[in-house]
């Protein structure tokens, strides 16, 4: 008997990094799994190899920046599973050439990522509900980001839509709790997802390690596994929550280190 046995996993950009990871999890721990992403043949792909190892899944088409693809999406899984009871809203971009200061920011891609990154949790939450609510509840499950909790110097709207997207599962856990719908967030820290890997170069990866409180990196599975705890009903009592999954990048005083070379030299 797995983790998630029987239960029914919407995964919105499945075909890469965190989404891949948890929907490769979700299946193996039993879960019937569909696979939505704008890369359908990378969606495809996941999926055939789920049902090579013994899994059940489909992956199908979502362009998770279109109202009516999300529709399409939560419609298609439950006309092909018969319901769904896990909602894993992944799908988020960024954007580091347009997404600068407040000042000099692009406004069309404030928009862009307020639609993709935020709306998108709106909307696939508001169409999925109803069928959780028939099928006796769920667990919905948002990908935040350490980003929405800070300020930094470029990736204001970025950073804006993920603080959304955490006070948007409160507000869907303190509606839809009595129904017997959970939703929470995971809010990674830097993921060494494919993405990652090759757009940040290895001067950048050093600066991340520096900071973090364990030795190393975070790896789509660190994320899959919480997604995986967040499916399960393991986490029946958690709702409205944000779990930070960060390697401890971010619990410590951030003058620390400066202040550490202090005391060395003093
Ligand atoms: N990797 C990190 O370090 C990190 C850190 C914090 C938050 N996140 C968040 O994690 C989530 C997943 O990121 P990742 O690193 O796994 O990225 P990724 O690029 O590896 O995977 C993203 C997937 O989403 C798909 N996608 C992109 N736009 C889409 C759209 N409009 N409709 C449908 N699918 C679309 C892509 O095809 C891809 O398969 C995002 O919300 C991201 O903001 C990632």
């Amino acid at each position: 008997m797995g983790r998630v046995q029987d239960k029914v996993a919407l995964v919105t950009g499945g075909a890469s990094g965190i989404g891949l990871s948890s929907a490769t999890l979700l299946a193996k721990e039993g879960a019937k799994v569909v696979i939505a992403d704008f890369n359908v043949d990378g969606a495809k792909e996941a999926a055939e190899r789920i049902k090579a190892e013994g899994g059940e899944a489909v992956g199908i088409f979502l362009d998770a920046g279109d109202e009516n693809s999300i529709k399409e999406a939560v419609e298609f899984t439950v006309e092909q599973y018969g319901k769904i009871t896990v909602l894993y809203n992944n799908v988020g971009s960024t954007n580091l050439q347009k997404d600068l200061d407040v000042v000099n920011m692009d406004l069309n891609e404030w928009d862009r990522l307020m639609n993709l990154n935020l709306k998108s949790v709106l909307l696939g939450s508001r169409f999925a509900i109803p069928h959780m609510i028939k099928s006796g509840g769920g667990s919905i499950i948002n990908t935040a980001s350490m980003a929405g909790f800070f300020g930094d110097s470029i990736r204001a709207a970025y950073g804006a839509s993920k603080a959304g997207v955490v006070n948007l599962t409160r507000y869907i856990a303190a509606q839809y709790g009595k129904n017997h719908i959970r939703c929470n967030a995971v809010a990674p820290g830097l993921i060494l997802t494919p993405a990652a890997k090759n757009n940040m170069p290895p001067d950048v990866l050093d600066i991340f390690a520096k900071y973090n409180a364990l030795p190393y990196h975070g790896e789509p599975d660190d994320i899959g596994n919480t997604v995986l705890f967040l499916a399960s009903d393991e986490s029946k009592f958690i709702t409205g929550q944000t779990i930070q999954v960060e390697g401890g990048h971010y619990i410590a005083n951030p003058t620390s280190p400066d202040f550490e070379e202090f005391m060395k030299k003093s």
